[in-house]
């Protein structure tokens, strides 16, 4: 039987490694054949040896230089996960040209176009940051009103899959947390950052009045891997928008307090401050929580509360 061919874009960030990982972990090369693209030239060798039956493929998505390479050595793929983009909203805002080429995938489009478009699902990761962040659980018909240049580069990401792109599931994700990857990504991850500051024992400022609703990265995977599962047992063109957050709405305050609950740090340390008083360079939406309700009747799944995460996230770290 063939099997089924799965390219990661984006495969050297904090998903995309992660995706890699459960490809790696669960499946033992026997079902999948997997390939991943990565931006930055090379990729880190840590990377490259964790994953040695995975082909790496350099892909600026910029231009689309890289993706001819993938059809003629890896052929059309069943399934492509995009991870790639800019992916910080200080630095999309610093560079809207950048974050617009990135982040609004026309070549990948344009390549996916060459092939049997029946024959590839796209799974396209956007971003809670759609929404203006005026109301709590936003849902997925909700009017998207990004206040970003981040969020106007994911919503024209959006549009330009659903006009031109017959077979995709954008998955429009909150803040993911959980274990930093085999590779260690550049950026400070959330949990992480949290417990080691409150660790040395300082007061530190978290807002009191910006809502996520965190998602943690192995749900986040079990949700790409259902997706493809369903795809290839159902076999017509999926049409699909979900949110993809935890079942949690959470000022970073209450995600100080449950940080600081698991590792029995005082949580005194917390000093609870308005996301007015501090200019960080973009404007970040006050309340883009979401309804989850979609995401759960689709998919079947119940996201892990962002307590468990957390306990599960330090729990590996303590590990490594
Ligand atoms: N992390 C979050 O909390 C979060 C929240 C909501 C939505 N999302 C979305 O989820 C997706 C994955 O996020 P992430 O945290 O894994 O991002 P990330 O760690 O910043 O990784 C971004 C990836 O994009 C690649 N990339 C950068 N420029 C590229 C280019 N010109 N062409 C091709 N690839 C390029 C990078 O490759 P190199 O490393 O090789 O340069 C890297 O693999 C993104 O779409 C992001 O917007 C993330």
């Amino acid at each position: 039987m063939e099997k089924t061919k799965v390219l990661i874009l984006g495969g050297t960030g904090y998903l995309g490694q992660h995706l890699l990982q459960a490809f790696a972990v669960t499946n033992g090369g026997s079902q999948y054949d997997v390939a991943f693209a990565h931006h930055s030239s090379p990729p880190p060798r840590l990377l490259l040896d964790s994953f040695p039956r995975f082909p790496a493929f350099p892909v600026d998505l910029k231009s689309g230089q890289g993706l001819d390479s993938i059809s003629h050595n890896f052929g059309q793929p069943h399934v492509v996960v995009n991870c790639s983009a800019l992916s910080v909203p200080r630095v999309c805002e610093q560079d809207p040209d950048a974050a617009m080429s990135i982040n609004v995938p026309s070549s990948l489009v344009n390549w996916l176009l060459t092939f049997d478009k029946d024959k590839t699902l796209l799974i396209h990761l956007s971003t809670d940051q759609v929404y203006e962040g005026v109301k709590s659980f936003y849902k997925e018909e909700d009017e998207t009103v990004p206040v970003n240049v981040y969020g106007k580069s994911k919503v024209a990401a959006e549009k330009l899959i659903k006009d031109k792109y017959p077979n995709f599931a954008i998955l429009r994700s909150s803040i993911i947390f959980g274990p930093q990857t085999v590779s260690p990504v550049p950026k400070t991850l959330p949990i992480q950052w949290i417990d080691s500051v409150l660790q040395k024992g300082d007061k530190v400022e978290f807002f009191h009045d910006e809502f996520r609703c965190p998602i943690y990265v192995k749900d986040l995977v079990a949700i790409m891997l259902k997706l493809t599962d369903m795809w290839l047992s159902d076999g017509g063109p999926m049409q699909l928008v979900l949110n993809a957050g935890g079942p949690d709405r959470l000022s970073r305050v209450q995600m100080a307090e449950a940080i600081a609950e698991v590792r029995g740090h005082d949580s005194s340390l917390i000093k609870p401050v308005s996301a007015t008083s501090v200019d960080r360079g973009v404007v970040s939406p006050a309340d883009i929580s979401m309804d989850v309700t979609k995401l759960i009747q689709t998919l079947q799944i119940s996201p892990t509360s962002f307590r468990e995460g957390v306990r599960l996230t330090l729990q590996s770290e303590s590990l490594r």
